[in-house]
């Protein structure tokens, strides 16, 4: 097979997610994003796509930055109300065989133990198809949530990040020995207490004097998502993540930051193809390219510009409120996500985009390309983003569901397997043996591989 591409659905526990106010389009059925019925149908039918993982963002926090509060965000339903990704996982792995789960979470907001032990229940639960999307987070909202003032700076976020990873790895993969759960009912062991190390860590930020307490699941750390863009994030990709997400309105754009990521990997002693690259990508696709174009089209009539500007502000940590809509957008270093590398362009288009013309790109796709077309149109540009960029795949947003995942299923799926550039069947194992052909557990030179305790 020529390179085969990766597939992630992106979504998150809300409505809509991507596609600002598409909850009122009357196919839309995501507003049951609240029951277990609504993801478990979604897992069966990525799973009957062959697709390698559903990618579920998440925030802490509300979008206030927009006019100072959250009416906006609220009133439009821009990813609130919003629900905890992690819990309604194992009701879809219950459902599913192969499907794997990027879970989101911020480690802002929790230490390192709790949250290693909830990965690890989930690691058990899925017999190893979970994904960890390690954010560092951009909305001050969340930290007044949880009893700050306002974020830890920007840089100094991902100084946390490295320190807590080192703890998570060392919980991980350093404290059970493979072999020390032993179960021996004749001497009644049940797991060998000098083949389980205490971990004792005192760090600038953490402190910790513990056994972990869950004994090793499949992946043990799980595969390791990134999807930070500033220069400190991706130095943190290059030295952690086995993934990463980019968001790139185009090709010229996603292949500079291909670029940037493979080199910070290779400055952190990994190979330059150690981490597959996910891009953003929203399809709309029908018989024909006229009957996708008529599609988006009417999709268009329900988006909603407010929700897409109070995401464009939480996002950049900027409140266009009161900014002319027909201004030159234009996004400075904040303490939320920065896009320093972007050559002053807008992370929404390959031009100085207004703002009006910026928030209409959000309201589809979050500012991604959005792909319109037949199944042999977007299998095109799928495969031109592929070989003109370095990606590896991509995490598809969705506009009405469950329609988008369904005829992407049933239309694009094949002609991408007809062309050989789709897999027919999953491979056996792991979700890291899915997705790099070896595991279950981090291997050399991943910096986590060094924390395994000598058996
Ligand atoms: C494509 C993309 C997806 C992201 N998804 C999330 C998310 O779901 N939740 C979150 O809290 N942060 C998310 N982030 C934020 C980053 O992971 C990071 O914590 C934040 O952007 C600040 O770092 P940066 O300036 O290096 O991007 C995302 C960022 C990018 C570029």
């Amino acid at each position: 097979m020529a390179r085969e591409i990766r597939l992630n659905a992106f979504d998150m526990n809300c409505a809509v997610h991507q596609s600002t106010g598409l909850w009122r389009h009357p196919r839309d059925t995501s507003t049951a994003y609240n029951t277990l019925g609504y993801w478990q149908a979604l897992a069966r039918e990525l799973e009957r796509g062959l697709f390698d993982g559903l990618f579920l963002a998440d925030v802490v926090g509300v979008y206030d930055v927009y006019g100072g509060s959250a009416e906006a965000a609220l009133r439009s339903g821009a990813q609130v109300p919003i629900n905890d990704p992690m819990l309604i996982v194992p009701a879809m792995a219950a459902e599913t065989r192969h499907l794997g789960f990027g879970v989101t979470a911020n480690l802002s907001f929790e230490p390192p133990y709790t949250f290693a032990r909830r990965m690890t229940t989930l690691d058990h639960l899925t017999e190893g198809r979970v994904g960890w999307n390690i954010v560092t987070g951009y909305l001050d909202s969340g930290a007044r949530a949880t009893g700050k003032v306002k974020q830890t700076a920007h840089d100094t976020r991902y100084e946390i990040a490295a320190e807590y990873l080192e703890l998570v790895y060392k919980l991980w993969e350093g404290c059970w020995e493979d072999d020390a759960v032993t179960l021996d009912r004749e001497t009644g062991t049940y797991v060998d207490p000098d083949k389980v190390h205490r971990i004792q860590h005192k760090g600038e930020y953490f402190q910790l004097d513990t056994i972990f307490p869950s004994e090793p699941s499949p992946q043990r750390t799980p595969v390791l998502y990134q999807a930070g863009s500033s220069t400190r994030g991706v130095a943190f990709a290059g030295a952690n993540a086995e993934c990463v997400f980019i968001a790139a309105p185009t090709k010229l754009q996603a292949s500079k930051n291909v670029i940037r990521i493979r080199d910070a990997a290779v400055a952190a002693g990994r190979r330059a193809e150690d981490i597959l690259i996910f891009a953003i990508m929203t399809v709309v696709t029908g018989t024909t390219d006229a009957e996708a174009t008529e599609k988006l089209d009417e999709y268009r009539r329900f988006t909603s510009i407010e929700g897409a500007l109070a995401l464009i502000s939480g996002w950049s940590g900027m409140d266009f409120a009161n900014a002319e809509p027909e201004a030159i957008l234009k996004l400075v270093p904040t303490n939320a996500i920065r896009h320093d590398h972007n050559d002053g362009h807008t992370p929404y288009g390959d031009h100085n985009l207004t703002i009006a013309e910026a928030a209409k790109r959000v309201t589809i796709g979050a500012g991604g390309p959005v792909v319109t077309g037949s199944p042999a149109t977007v299998a095109d540009a799928m495969q031109e983003w592929i070989e003109d960029t370095g990606v590896d795949g991509f995490n598809l947003t969705y506009t009405v569901m469950p329609e988008s995942v369904t005829e992407f299923v049933d239309l694009v799926v094949p002609e991408l397997q007809r062309r050989g550039i789709y897999k027919t069947s999953y491979a056996p194992g792991t979700l890291r043996h899915k997705l790099f052909g070896s595991g279950p557990r981090l291997e050399t030179p991943h910096k986590g591989a060094a924390y395994r305790p000598p058996s």
